[in-house]
């Protein structure tokens, strides 16, 4: 069990304190594995640059004061870190284990190790410790929306940096949506040129809307991202980018009127909530968005790429009469079939490509190759029901984990939108919780098995007949009210260290009032050292700093009780329509 004087979050799986420390002399001298290389770096450079100490890595044999070796006898994921008086030692399976292993070392070295110099009177000096730890996930995903507003470059960097240092592994890069366009497509430049600039926002979610009459928008250039892919690789991320289709795209509609089917001249939407628009699926346009995805996979090189999927109103289309000759002539009982017909052409480009598709849960269709993950977003079940018919699902439900949803129901909380989310609501988040299982008792061995990649891309596709994988959970983080970096840092921290402890740490009852919260926050309170050294301007245990509110600003909020009561794990949010051409989100 894990020994709290170390206050390591997430907690690791075993740790014993040993007497003494380690507290080398200079040169620190580190060798490793050619394999564990990335990892041994990483760790010296922010050694280097925390403590102002010379650390130098070889490939080398011979003594080493850090010593960084394979042994396949670890699980996926998994690493063995042990710190004596004299050196510190790390064997780990795969390259995933070496760089958890890793963060583990430095956040044993105090909140010190997260800073960028030096401070008077510091040195590096480890508790000694043996330590046997490995994921109960494989995909420990955050989510970060830069398409409501804009995160430049840096701020994008930061925040993969501060979850890579609580062992999360997938940073899901939303790129579009109906507010903006953000990463830059060579052959169709007007995605950004016209796609990323909106000419003002809504303020809050009220009804009728509140605007600012700011201009907003931003777009990265392609070494940009190539900048934030390399950044997150060297620190054992993967970055999935999504490009969201068929919905979510009136910036791409405003800048290619061909996209459309409605057919009115549209602009890049300055409300939350969604677009009016849809893509026309046509023949001609699956084409251009495989135009897209060619551009993106240049860029990004991980397994997995998001398609999108949600919130997709069909009317368009039903009053389309071209979309509906369309429909019939592939065949499909209704137009609306058009929807997983679509992301089925993309998924399908992708696999050919070697890739993966991912999909929010409306996805989910019998036209979906098997290759394609889907992320459960309006609740569980629909990532249940992925499971049994063969897909693997990461469970990102937003009753739970949703982090621009409201901290506390306090009404100093700025911009309170969503349901109320606590730390040890967040904390007690279960992928896969009995109640599901119950209501799919052929999911009781995919909710027991710990479903464990080296890498998320690493598990093979599940054949014909085989239940999907639950790969593993993802937190979100919408931005349509998180305007600024330092509104992002307070909606997700320190609730996202609580997720990461809920998808590390091992199975167990962690809703409020029970000893393993209480012990969390406990530790928690100790790890904020940690994130003050980061430099995060986290929500504070007790509420908002003053200027950390937003007064003046009206916003709707939602019932979680009430929802649950109403539609359980299958969720209320997502979108509805009606048969008179009107359409309605709850998501936001
Ligand atoms: C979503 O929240 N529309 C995935």
């Amino acid at each position: 069990m894990t020994d709290g004087s170390f206050t390591l979050v997430p907690a690791p799986m075993h740790a014993t304190a040993n007497d003494g420390t380690w507290a080398p002399s200079q040169p620190v001298t580190v060798r490793t594995c050619e394999a564990f290389l990335p990892a041994a770096r990483r760790w010296a450079r922010d050694t280097l640059a925390a403590f102002d100490l010379d650390v130098a890595v070889t490939t080398s044999s011979g003594d080493a004061d850090v010593t960084f070796d394979i042994d396949p006898d670890h699980r996926p994921g998994g690493y063995a870190l042990t710190v004596t008086p004299d050196a510190v030692s790390v064997s780990a399976a795969d390259l995933a284990g070496a760089h958890h292993a890793a963060q583990t070392l430095r956040q044993l070295a105090g909140p010190q190790a997260f800073r960028a110099h030096a401070a008077p009177s510091t040195s590096l000096t480890v508790p000694c410790a043996t330590i046997h730890d490995h994921p109960r996930f494989g995909w420990r995903g955050i989510h970060l929306d830069v398409a409501r507003h804009f995160v430049p470059k840096h701020e994008v960097m930061r925040f993969i940096d501060h979850a890579a240092a609580h062992h999360l592994n997938v940073f899901h890069f939303h790129l579009t949506d109906d507010q903006g366009w953000r990463m830059p497509i060579d052959r169709y430049p007007e995605l950004t040129t016209v796609g990323a600039w909106r000419t003002h926002s809504q303020v809050g979610n009220s009804r009728p809307p509140v605007f600012d009459d700011r201009p907003h928008g931003g777009r990265y250039s392609k070494d940009d991202l190539r900048e934030i892919v390399a950044h997150a690789r060297s620190r054992g991320v993967m970055v999935m980018p999504e490009i969201d289709v068929p919905g979510h795209v009136d910036a791409a509609v405003t800048a290619y009127p061909q996209l459309s089917s409605v057919g009115d001249p549209t602009t890049v939407l300055p409300t939350w909530g969604f677009g009016r628009d849809v893509l026309n699926p046509s023949h001609e346009n699956v084409e251009f968005f495989t135009h897209i995805l060619d551009e993106v996979m240049e860029i990004f090189d991980a397994p997995f790429i998001g398609i999108g999927g949600d919130e997709v109103p069909t009317n368009p289309w039903r009053q389309n009469p071209q979309i509906v000759a369309h429909a019939q002539s592939l065949g499909l009982s209704d137009v609306g079939e058009l929807h997983g017909w679509f992301l089925a052409q993309l998924a399908d480009h992708l696999q050919e490509h070697g890739r993966r598709a991912v999909v929010w849960d409306e996805g989910l269709s019998a036209l979906l190759p098997r290759s394609a993950a889907v992320t459960s977003w309006r609740g569980i079940e629909a990532g249940a029901i992925a499971l049994k018919s063969g897909h693997d699902a990461i469970m990102a439900p937003e009753q739970v984990v949703y982090l621009d949803h409201r901290a506390s129901d306090h009404p100093d909380e700025p911009i309170p939108v969503g349901f109320v989310r606590t730390i040890e609501d967040v904390l007690a988040f279960d992928p896969l919780p009995p109640e599901v299982v119950a209501a799919h008792p052929e999911l009781e061995a995919v909710a027991r098995t710990d479903v464990l990649a080296p890498f998320p891309g690493d598990r093979p596709v599940a054949v014909d007949g085989q239940q999907g994988a639950l790969l593993g959970a993802q937190a979100q983080v919408w931005t349509e009210h998180l305007d600024t970096p330092r509104r992002i840092d307070y909606a997700t921290w320190p609730r996202l260290a609580a997720f990461a402890e809920a998808v590390w740490a091992p199975h167990t009852d962690r809703t409020p009032g029970t000893k393993a919260s209480a012990e969390f926050m406990d530790r928690l309170a100790s790890h904020l050292a940690r994130l003050d050294a980061m430099g995060i301007e986290y929500r504070p245990l007790d509420g908002p700093h003053p200027w950390q509110t937003r007064p003046g600003i009206t916003t709707i909020t939602r019932d979680l009780d009430a929802e649950m009561a109403k539609a359980g794990w299958g969720g209320a949010g997502g979108l509805h329509e009606d048969g008179d051409g009107h359409a309605w989100t709850a998501s936001q």
